[in-house]
């Protein structure tokens, strides 16, 4: 049974990290005019109304794409991920809020391809309304990682991969690690983009994930973002996106970007960010 509806969380720090980083690599698979396939296992509903029930139950938006708004003209190195937002709000107010799904879609360009995978019943239904008749679109309603094995090489074999499960379930860690090592296997030329929670002490099992993952020997890159201290027990207090197979000079871009990111997301003054590049087994 799946319990995760992101409309609680969309617009929060961590969406925020993640749709930077995703835009950043797609603003990179865009340099050259060949195409590229786009693929997202777990989609979600692909936008958000902000002004809804669901995501004014703990509004965590506030702490995340609505500090970014009012100061958008001031981050030109978020210009995609900015002015895809922009695309679904006609005035100053922020109504809506994209999934990864719509940010890919309004940046890809009608020689490039998405495949879209959910497996919630309602998630699926109202992505195929968002993606409605748009050809460049295959949607799935699937099980995610199961279908990024299936699905690789897709066609054309340039892309980004986006990985983003709920973690409700203690084996989204280790579903993470063989589907990578599996897809990679058959797809060695993506660029894989995993997006983690960073958990309380009790809680956290990403860097386990992290270490498991790096055994795999894929160049790897990691950006963490904390907005707060970590808890001694439960509660997310960050996030990160490990990038395999990153874009050359991507760790450059993110040193620019964190710094500035945390500034602008910081709860408390321990909150902090990291970037670590892990290109051999360790
Ligand atoms: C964190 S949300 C996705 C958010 C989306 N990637 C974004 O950035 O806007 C995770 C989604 O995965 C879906 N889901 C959970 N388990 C899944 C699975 N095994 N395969 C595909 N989708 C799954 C949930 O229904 C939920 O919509």
């Amino acid at each position: 049974m799946l319990s995760y509806r992101h409309a609680f969380h969309a617009g929060n720090h961590a969406d925020i990290l993640k749709h930077a980083v995703l835009s950043l690599l797609i603003d990179q698979l865009k340099q050259k005019d060949k195409p590229f396939c786009y693929l997202d296992t777990h989609s979600g509903g692909g936008c958000y109304d902000l002004t809804g029930e669901w995501a004014n139950k703990k509004a965590e938006y506030l702490d995340g794409i609505a500090r970014l708004w009012p100061q958008r003209d001031q981050w030109p190195a978020l210009k995609s991920y900015i002015e895809c937002v922009a695309a679904l709000n006609n005035d100053d107010t922020l109504h809506y809020y994209p999934g990864s799904p719509e940010i890919a879609r309004s940046l890809l360009r009608e020689q490039d391809r998405l495949i879209l995978m959910e497996l919630h019943n309602n998630e699926i239904d109202i992505l195929r309304q968002h993606m409605y008749r748009d050809p460049r679109v295959a949607l799935h309603h699937r099980d995610g990682f199961e279908g990024l094995v299936a699905l690789t090489p897709p066609t054309p074999r340039r892309g980004l991969a986006l990985i983003d499960p709920p973690y409700e379930l203690k084996e989204d860690y280790d579903r993470v690690v063989k589907t990578l090592a599996k897809a990679w296997r058959r797809w060695p030329v993506g660029i894989y983009a995993v997006w983690y929670p960073l958990l309380g002490e009790e809680a956290d099992r990403s860097q386990h994930m992290l270490r498991e993952c790096q055994k795999l020997g894929i160049p790897m890159l990691t950006a963490e973002l904390s907005i707060q201290a970590q808890s001694p027990t439960w509660g997310m207090h960050g996030s990160g996106m490990a990038i395999f197979n990153p874009p050359w000079q991507f760790e450059q871009q993110l040193e620019k970007l964190l710094p500035e990111l945390c500034s602008l997301l910081a709860l408390t003054p321990q909150a902090n960010w990291t970037i670590k590049s892990h290109n051999s087994e360790g």
